[in-house]
């Protein structure tokens, strides 16, 4: 194994390099809710050979900006990001995908059965996401933001209304968990979003929208969980200790 990448966790790897989050992706390794484990685990894990995953790592070019390496980002430019790219495209994608599925239900589900079960699974996700979002809109980054804008502010001055924050980013990280489990049973269900060989062009245009989200979803949360959360419990240390 690399020396590089020995002592570090998958999320860390990709915090750095957010194109390694790629390579994981192709060997199947969960970097965004298994981000917290050591290289060799994750890779037992997906049962990938850690050689070929540090081979396609090393095989990355050098990168041509330090701009894109999150971990250097103020947090209020880190939720804006979120906010923009990740949160405004499930917004956008979900009513697109439901009604997709509605309509291939409605058309394929007499010879595909298994299309009612995605479509509840679906609708399910997408209510817990609006929700989950909201949380985090309105409770989580405000206090982030407050955090990171004021990082000498003492801790009893800073009205908090779910003591540290540490207890929201644990209801938000087992949400993660929750909406990746629904879509990896959604990626089982439709064999890896395989549209299959009687199936319309909406049938296709739904299965990559549906990977398309999946894809988006664990970029959204690694940078939560691996990026944005550790940053906030290190400002509110911080100000603690101010
Ligand atoms: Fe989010
Ligand atoms: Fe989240």
């Amino acid at each position: 194994m690399n020396e590089r990448f020995e002592q570090v966790t998958v999320g860390d790897i990709v915090a750095a390099d957010f194109r390694t989050g790629a390579v994981f992706e192709r060997f199947g390794i969960d970097f965004c809710c298994g981000g917290r484990r050591s290289l060799p685990d994750a890779c037992r894990e997906a049962s990938a050979d850690p050689a070929e995953v540090v081979r396609a790592l090393d095989a990355l070019p050098p990168r041509a900006t330090s701009d894109d390496d999150v971990t250097r980002w103020p947090v209020d430019r880190l939720i804006d990001h979120i906010l923009t790219r990740h949160h405004a495209y499930v917004r956008s994608a979900l009513p697109s995908i439901a009604r997709h599925l509605a309509k291939l239900h409605e058309v394929h589900g007499a010879r595909h059965p298994e299309l009612a079960r995605i479509a509840t699974v679906f609708e399910q996700v997408s209510g817990e996401l609006e929700q989950h979002m909201f949380k985090e809109e309105q409770i989580l980054f405000p206090y982030v933001r407050d955090l990171g804008r004021h990082p000498d502010q003492a801790c009893g001055v800073r009205i908090s209304p779910f003591g540290t924050v540490e207890n929201p980013i644990r209801m938000m990280e087992r949400e993660h968990r929750e909406a990746a489990d629904e879509l990896r049973l959604i990626r089982e269900l439709t064999s890896g979003y395989m549209p299959p060989a009687d199936g319309c062009t909406t049938y296709s245009v739904c299965m990559a929208e549906l990977a398309e989200f999946e894809r988006d979803l664990h970029c959204h949360v690694h940078l939560e969980n691996n990026v944005l959360f550790p940053k906030a419990v290190e400002l509110e240390n911080q100000a603690a200790g101010g």
